[in-house]
């Protein structure tokens, strides 16, 4: 095992890129008549429930300016510029098929929307100010560091000498690594968290984070999350949980992601001296939480098809996290 970067942006820029064999939250709960809504209370499509945030907290005034980073098929993006009429939306994507299919739906709110085929660090690096960054299902995707030995991380802080066996590249990772660690205060021995014997850490999402805030008062981040907690509603329900909190490499087709823990997000945020709010997806989605439910996670006897689709989407939908982040 070799401590690296991971980094999906060959993959993104491939004509392979698709959401296929993904199930993105937002392209499970697109459509009204999705077999998924069948595990929310009330039929909501993803793009409405987020515009609901949004308004609650009082975000997109008239003529706000939004940039969408890594909009996918743009879900998200036409419930939006729907909602709020007066929004115009930049959608930067690193992946020229993921913005065609972005241009082809957005195509009839004409010139409120722009795109840009960019890198997010290159673009946020030179863009103007929005009123508002969303970045849906993205950080995941963004750089981190990977396969770090907990032994050698340990022998590096206590000797600060790189351990045999590892070359340059890791040598640079293992440094950066020490300081992310540091800077947040992590502590890898925390009895209530101890740390994995393979250490993966979300360094492009931190540094995403400290660019977008820079550019707007308020951040959206939802993610795959590797600390997530089951809502009190629903405790007991399901019957795979993690055992660490810690960031796990997640493999998907011809690419690799990385889970989030947005314990160490919230650290860096705070040390910013931002603000935010968050939470479980289950909760903002409003599953539903009946007996029925609680016997399909828990019986694991799939009695229907419909069953099937509802336990797969709440066993998956449980990991997810978001963050609201605010200057
Ligand atoms: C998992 S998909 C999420 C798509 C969509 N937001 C959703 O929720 O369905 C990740 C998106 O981020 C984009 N992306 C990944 N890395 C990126 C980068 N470094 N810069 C810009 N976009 C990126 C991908 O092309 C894709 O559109």
């Amino acid at each position: 095992m070799t401590i690296s970067i991971n980094d999906t942006t060959q993959y993104h820029r491939s004509d392979g890129a698709s959401l296929g064999w993904e199930q993105t939250i937002s392209e499970c709960l697109n459509d009204i008549n999705s077999p998924y809504m069948n595990a929310l209370k009330t039929r909501r499509v993803y793009g409405d429930t987020i515009s609901d945030l949004f308004k609650a907290n009082s975000l997109l005034k008239s003529n706000a300016r939004v940039l969408e980073v890594g909009g996918g098929y743009g879900r998200l993006a036409a419930r939006l510029l729907e909602n709020f009429p007066d929004i115009s939306m930049i959608m930067a994507d690193v992946s020229p098929v993921f913005l065609h299919r972005q241009k082809e739906l957005l195509s009839r709110f004409g010139a409120r929307v722009e795109f840009v085929n960019s890198d997010i660090f290159e673009y946020i690096s030179i863009c103007d100010e929005f009123d508002l960054i969303v970045a849906n299902e993205v950080v995941g995707d963004l750089p981190a560091i990977v396969d770090i030995r907990k032994s050698d991380l340990i022998e590096f802080f206590e000797s600060e000498k790189v351990p045999e066996g590892i070359d340059e590249v890791g040598a640079d990772c293992l440094s950066n690594a020490r300081d992310f660690i540091q800077n947040l205060k992590i502590d890898i021995d925390d009895e209530t968290n101890i740390a994995p014997d393979i250490i993966n850490l979300n360094t492009g999402a931190m540094e995403f984070i400290s660019m977008a805030m820079e550019k707007t008062p308020a951040l959206w981040v939802s993610e795959h999350s590797s600390d997530y907690e089951i809502p009190k509603s629903m405790s007991g329900m399901f019957r795979d949980i993690g055992l660490d909190k810690w960031p796990k490499k997640i493999v998907l087709f011809n690419h690799n992601e990385v889970s989030i823990c947005f314990d160490h997000l919230k650290r860096g945020v705070k040390n910013s001296g931002y603000q935010y709010t968050g939470g479980s997806l289950m909760e903002l989605l409003n599953v539903r939480t009946d007996d029925e439910i609680r016997f399909v996670l828990l019986s694991g006897s799939i009695a229907n098809e419909n069953h099937e689709i509802i336990g797969e989407f709440l066993n998956h939908v449980k990991e997810y996290q978001w963050l609201l982040v605010q200057r």
